[in-house]
C-alpha cells in the first residue's frame, strides 16, 4: 500500500517499495488517496514501473487515513469512490482492481452495492475483505457478505477473511462462490501456507523457513535495515510452537542481524 502523495512527490521510501523482483509474479501496488486528481496522477506514474496491477485501497480502517476521507472511509462516499476508480482506471494501462470491507458497519452493509458501483467504473476485479469499518480485525469475518458479492457483480471476487489454510481456502470458493482468495494475517511468518497440501510445521522447519527468508531480505535492504525490519516477523515464525516464547524472547535480544542469523542457524 503506497501513499498517492509519496508517489506524486517521489518521496525515496515510497519509490522503494516499488522495487520487486521477477520471483514475485503477478505485482500489484495498492494506492490509498482520497483526491481523485492525486489519485489519477499517482497511477500514470506507475505506468513507467514494472507491475502488474493497480489496487485502489477502500478498506483500510486506521483513523489516519480515514480521518483523511481514503480508506474504509470511502465505503461511505460512493460519490467520491467511484470518481477515483474512474480516474484510476483512465490514466493506467494496468488492469484496477478495488478492495473494500463489507460495509461500515453492520447497519451498513454496503459490499454488493459498492461492489456494483466498482464494476461500472471500471475496475477490472474486487477483493472483499468480510469485516466491517467497525470491526477492524476481530470478530469472525462473515463470508455470507461475499457470496453477496459475488452474486452481484460479473467481475472476479477476491475473498478474504479468516482464511488460514488451503482447506479453508477451498471452503471460501464453495461457500461463497468467490474466484480468487487473498489470504493475509495467517501468512505473516508462515510461508507454507501457501501449500496446497496440508503442512505442520516442525521447529526445524520453521527455522529453515526463517534462515531462508534471512536470506532474502539481505538480497534487498542494506545490512543495518535488516534487522530493524525483520524482527517482528522473526518471532512470528515461532508462534504456536512448544518452546516459541523462548526463541522469540532470544530473537527480540539480538542487537545485530549476524546475531540473528547465528541464532536462526544454530
Ligand atoms: C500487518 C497488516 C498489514 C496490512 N496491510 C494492508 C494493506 O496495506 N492493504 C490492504 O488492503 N489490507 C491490508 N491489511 C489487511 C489484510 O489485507 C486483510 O484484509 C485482513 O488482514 C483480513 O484478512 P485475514 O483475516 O486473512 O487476516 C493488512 C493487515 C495486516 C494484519
Amino acid at each position: 500500500m503506497i501513499s498517492c502523495h509519496g508517489l506524486t512527490y517521489q518521496q525515496p521510501p515510497t519509490i522503494r517499495m516499488l522495487k520487486t523482483t521477477t520471483a514475485e509474479r503477478p505485482f500489484a501496488v495498492q494506492l490509498f488517496g482520497a483526491e481523485p486528481e492525486i489519485m489519477a496522477e499517482a497511477a500514470a506514474i506507475l505506468n513507467d514501473y514494472d507491475l502488474d496491477i493497480v489496487d485502489i485501497n477502500m478498506g483500510c480502517p486506521v483513523r489516519k487515513v480515514i480521518k483523511k476521507g481514503a480508506g474504509a472511509a470511502l465505503m461511505r462516499n460512493p460519490k467520491l469512490a467511484a470518481e477515483i476508480i474512474k480516474q484510476v482506471v483512465a490514466n493506467s494501462r494496468r488492469p484496477v482492481t478495488v478492495k473494500f470491507r463489507s460495509g461500515w458497519n453492520h447497519d451498513e452493509i454496503t459490499a454488493p452495492e459498492f461492489a456494483r458501483l466498482a464494476e461500472a467504473s471500471g475496475a477490472s476485479a474486487v477483493t472483499v475483505h468480510a469485516r466491517t469499518w467497525s470491526d477492524g480485525f476481530s470478530g469472525r469475518a462473515d463470508w455470507r457478505i461475499i457470496a453477496m458479492v459475488a452474486e452481484a457483480v460479473n467481475i472476479p471476487v477476491i475473498g478474504n477473511g479468516d482464511v488460514k489454510s488451503s482447506a479453508d481456502v477451498q471452503a471460501m470458493l464453495d461457500e461463497t462462490g468467490c474466484q480468487a482468495v487473498m489470504i493475509g494475517r495467517a501468512a505473516l511468518g508462515a510461508p507454507w501456507v501457501f501449500q496446497k497440501d496440508e503442512f505442520i510445521p516442525t521447529l526445524n522447519s520453521r527455522r529453515r523457513a526463517l534462515a531462508r527468508h534471512l536470506e532474502l531480505i539481505a538480497l534487498h535492504l542494506n545490512p543495518d535495515q535488516c534487522l530493524g525490519r525483520i524482527k517482528n516477523h522473526a518471532g512470528r515464525y515461532f508462534k504456536g510452537q512448544a518452546g516459541g516464547s523462548a526463541i522469540r524472547q532470544k530473537i527480540y535480544a539480538c542487537q545485530t542481524f549476524n546475531d540473528l542469523k547465528a541464532l536462526i542457524s544454530s
